[in-house]
């Protein structure tokens, strides 16, 4: 039985749908809610450690939030049909474990995933 229902995944796909209409003003929206619950995550990124705020116009930036945006779509996707994520884009789920890890991402960060 899945865990996750259709309703969870329209929504996923809704808000990717939404994303990918305005990527260039969502993607500094993401990234500023993320450093504001987070601000000790912004030395993180490689293309916000130089700068002073979120770069606008920057093609990296839009770039890595579009794949998450994407990678998070495809989850939800396998998460209903399979009730499990295996792979994620062209990346392996070790590899991913492996970015965030070197790049000193603890469990409390992720709590810039939740709204509030
Ligand atoms: C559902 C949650 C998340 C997803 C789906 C996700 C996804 C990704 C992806 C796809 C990459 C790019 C990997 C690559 O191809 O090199 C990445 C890199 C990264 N992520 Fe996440 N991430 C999540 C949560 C977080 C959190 C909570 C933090 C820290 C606040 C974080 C910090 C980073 C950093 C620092 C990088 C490296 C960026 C760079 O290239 O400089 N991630 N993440």
């Amino acid at each position: 039985m899945s865990i996750f229902t259709e309703k969870q995944e329209a929504l996923v796909n809704s808000s990717w749908e939404a994303f990918e209409k305005n990527i260039p003003h969502l993607s500094i929206l993401f990234y500023s809610s993320i450093l504001e619950k987070v601000p000790e995550s912004k030395d993180m990124f490689s293309f916000l450690k130089d700068f002073d705020g979120i770069p606008h116009n920057n093609p990296t930036l839009e770039v890595h939030a579009e794949k998450i945006f994407e990678m998070t779509r495809d989850s939800a996707v396998q998460l209903r049909l399979n009730g499990k994520v295996e792979v994620v884009d062209e990346v392996t789920l070790d590899y991913l474990g492996y970015v965030h890890v070197q790049r000193g991402v603890i469990d409390p960060h992720f709590l810039v995933c939740y709204v509030y």
